[in-house]
């Protein structure tokens, strides 16, 4: 049986997602009816300059009053995509407290409070969907959540920031410096409102806690998950990388620990080889490897930001929402059963390739090579040239290790830095994906 009278949605934002969001509205009205069993109707858009012409959106229906919009009483449920802390927050409790159930973009603060949200969510009864949180158009957030609630989740590895791997792609491919490549994504919509956030890897960071939690069924929030952006990756990185056959991304990686007791959840540029799937992934697009106890080696693929990607994921996530809400239920809520630690990142395994400039003279392999072996980190290759930029009685050495925890990598690095025949170091990167 189709029901006649529309569910009513407030729209709050409309910018770079929102307005996609309410042209789909508008132009699949018909086809989301069909599937929903009832028309869905946009009641209201909150934004915060009213005069700003926003085409297909009827003037009447904007305000910047958005606590207003919740409360007149006729709203059924909300879409979130303001974006940041406040007022987010704060209108999605009230939203909440209204009997409204929400659908939201929002990662950094679901990654800050969503254990507070989520529960806010299931004192009312209500649902709090995020698809568009992590990897834009991808569906990811429920196939983590409901398709492989069965199974157990070990590994999560992939990249989850477009506006980065655009960048690095074009650093890569075109030579393009990193201010040019920054600027060409924010015109495309791909970058926060602070494009800080996605540089430095806090965008990331909140995809993983987000991920993490999901994944391992336990609360991870962002304070948990090391970060590091990729403002510091150079062109001489890029060398680097195409002598060893690798490339660079800035990756999200979580791990449950081999006996299960605790997590990792870490965010930084890394080496990978041109051989492996994630080195392919190009421009905004993201790429997520999930691997399951039963299901083996799963992979999400396709494009990670953007407006209409991610209002894609809104919708989908507005159908079920509707859906849920004609059958007087809910969804899934938070499964954070497990309480696990998240380790820190000293405990973590990895690789490091590092770059040094030695004397070049006899004993500093010797040297440099003790240095490793005090710190119980084995090396895997080494290659000394002379360096390119012809500066005399100096060498270039190039240093991969085999696996070791991350503070006793951390800790070598430190001791080079401190011997006479070490210049500097010139970059250190970690290698992932073999
Ligand atoms: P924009 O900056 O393009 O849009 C933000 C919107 O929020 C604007 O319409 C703005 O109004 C409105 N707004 C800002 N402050 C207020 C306020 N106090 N009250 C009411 N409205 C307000 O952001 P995006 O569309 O890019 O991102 C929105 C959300 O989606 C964020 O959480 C982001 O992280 C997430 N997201 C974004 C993706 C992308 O590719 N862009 C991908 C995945 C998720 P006005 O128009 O008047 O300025
Ligand atoms: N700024 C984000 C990105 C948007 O570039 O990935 C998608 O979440």
């Amino acid at each position: 049986m189709m029901r006649t009278r529309p569910l009513k949605v407030a729209l709050l934002g409309c910018g770079v997602v929102g307005s996609e969001v309410a042209r789909i509205m508008t132009t699949h009205a018909d086809d989301l009816t069909q599937r929903i069993g009832a028309p869905v109707e946009l009641a209201g858009v909150a934004v915060r300059r009213p005069s700003k012409v926003r085409e297909g959106i009827d003037p009447a229906l904007v305000t910047t009053d958005a606590t207003a919009l919740l409360k007149r009483g006729d709203i059924d449920i909300v879409i979130e995509v303001i974006g940041g802390i406040e007022p987010a927050r704060t209108l999605i409790t009230t939203a909440f407290e209204h009997g409204i159930s929400v659908v939201s973009a929002n990662k950094a603060l679901l990654a800050q409070d969503g254990a507070a949200l989520h529960a806010a969510a299931e004192q009312h009864g209500l649902d709090l969907y995020y698809e568009a949180a992590v990897a834009g158009a991808i569906p990811l957030v429920r196939p983590m959540r409901e398709s492989l609630a069965g199974d157990k989740i070990n590994r999560v590895m992939g990249i989850v920031n477009g506006t980065t791997n655009f960048i690095l792609d074009k650093m890569d491919s075109t030579g393009a410096g990193y201010q040019e490549a920054l600027d060409e994504a924010t015109a495309l919509g791909y970058a926060e409102a602070d494009p800080t956030a996605d540089v430095e890897g806090y965008d990331a960071a909140a995809k993983a806690a987000i991920l993490a939690g999901i994944a391992f069924h336990t609360r991870v929030r962002l304070d948990d998950v090391y970060r590091e952006g990729m403002t510091e990756v150079s062109a001489a990185d890029f060398a680097s990388a195409k002598r060893m056959g690798c490339t660079i991304k800035l990756l999200a990686i979580l791990e449950r620990a081999a006996d299960g007791q605790s997590v990792t959840a870490r965010v930084h540029p890394a080496m990978i080889p041109l051989s492996h799937p994630l080195a392919s992934v190009r421009e905004a697009y993201n790429a997520v490897f999930v691997e399951a106890e039963a299901a083996g080696r799963l992979m999400f693929y396709g494009p990670g930001a953007g407006g209409s990607p991610t209002a894609s994921a809104v919708l989908g996530d507005l159908v079920a929402v509707c859906r849920n809400k004609l059958a007087e239920a809910t969804g899934p809520g938070e499964s954070a059963y497990t309480q696990l630690p998240v380790s820190p990142m000293g405990d973590v395994v990895t690789r490091y390739h590092i770059s040094l400039d030695v004397a070049d003279k006899p004993g500093v392999l010797a040297q440099v090579a003790t240095t490793f072996a005090e710190h119980g980190v084995s090396i895997d290759t080494v290659r000394q040239q002379g360096r390119p930029d012809g500066v005399g009685n100096e060498a270039s050495l190039v240093v991969v290790t085999h696996r070791a925890p991350d503070a006793a990598l951390s800790g070598t690095v430190e001791a080079l830095r401190k011997l006479d025949t070490v210049r500097g170091v010139a970059s250190i990167m970690r290698v992932e994906g073999e």
